[in-house]
């Protein structure tokens, strides 16, 4: 089975101005060097370029918040992947819950979205999640299934592992409710298995996050899920501080799995002893 590469993306969503993110990016760089994590800022389109051009020559990869399926027309105030592209980012999200709860995003866009996003050489960070009714409702794998299904109806063979899942319960989202270790692992597992159902190679590599209210207490334990592969997280002035240490830990943790392959599937208790003592 592949290794799959942690990845700690951070949504800035509609925050900071162009000289804030150059701040928070010169801050960041220097506790990320030694990561072998994927290390993801999604800026607001205003600041892309500024986080492109602090980046170079460094592990972070920098991601759109949201992108047109057309290569270009009139579509007033929209951007497509070819302008990404061309600005140096390298990833793009999509189908999160509040651009489609708020904008209207639809599974029709996003199966057109994702494999535009692919053609054009951007990695995909496609969002999906259920709502509290849903999930009351014992519709959460009805719903994933439904959006992923949909989302990836243009997406074939060994592209779908290129695509990173980012599984977010809206009820999750901002609202301090995390989902607890067992609700996150099993809708990733899920998720996974849906992948499965369509290419098992690509469910094996497929990269699929948690986002929604991970905290310094928990995302050293959601992160070593086994299914959960890191954390999309709105990462305001955490990210440094928590998150991209705990990506850290995990790289640390699949080490030693990989060095003691008895241990493997062993889960890291929370709070994390070893990151206490500094591991
Ligand atoms: P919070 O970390 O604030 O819950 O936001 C998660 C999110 O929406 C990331 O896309």
């Amino acid at each position: 089975m592949p290794e799959r590469t942690p990845y700690l993306a951070a949504n800035w969503k509609m925050h900071k101005t162009v000289a804030e993110a150059g701040e928070f990016v010169d801050a960041l760089l220097p506790r990320i060097a030694a990561t072998q994590s994927d290390v993801v800022i999604c800026p607001p389109t205003t600041a892309l370029s500024a986080v492109v051009e602090r980046r170079y020559g460094t592990a972070v990869k920098v991601a759109a918040q949201n992108m047109h399926e057309e290569d270009s027309g009139a579509f007033t105030g929209e951007v497509s992947a070819s302008m990404l592209v061309e600005l140096d980012v390298e990833a793009v999200v999509l189908g999160h819950s509040e651009r489609r709860q708020l904008f209207g995003e639809t599974d029709e866009a996003l199966a057109r979205k994702v494999p535009a996003a692919l053609a054009a050489g951007l990695e995909p960070i496609l969002c999906v999640g259920e709502s509290e009714e849903a999930r009351d409702a014992e519709q959460t794998d009805a719903v994933l299934e439904r959006q992923l299904r949909a989302d990836l109806a243009a997406v074939v063979g060994t592209k779908l592992a290129e695509v990173v899942i980012a599984y977010e319960p809206i009820w999750a989202i901002g609202t301090g409710r995390t989902a607890t270790p067992e609700q996150a692992q099993e809708a990733c597992a899920f998720i996974r298995g849906l992948v499965g159902a369509i290419d098992a190679d690509a469910a094996a590599a497929v990269r699929i996050l948690y986002g929604g209210s991970v905290k310094p207490a928990n995302a050293a334990e959601l992160f070593g899920l086994d299914d959960v592969d890191g954390g999309l997280v709105d990462g305001l002035g955490r990210l440094p501080q928590t998150h991209v240490q705990h990506g850290l830990l995990r790289e640390r943790l699949r080490a030693r799995r990989r060095r003691a392959p008895a241990a493997a599937g062993r889960r890291c208790a929370a709070p994390c002893p070893a990151a206490q003592a500094g591991c």
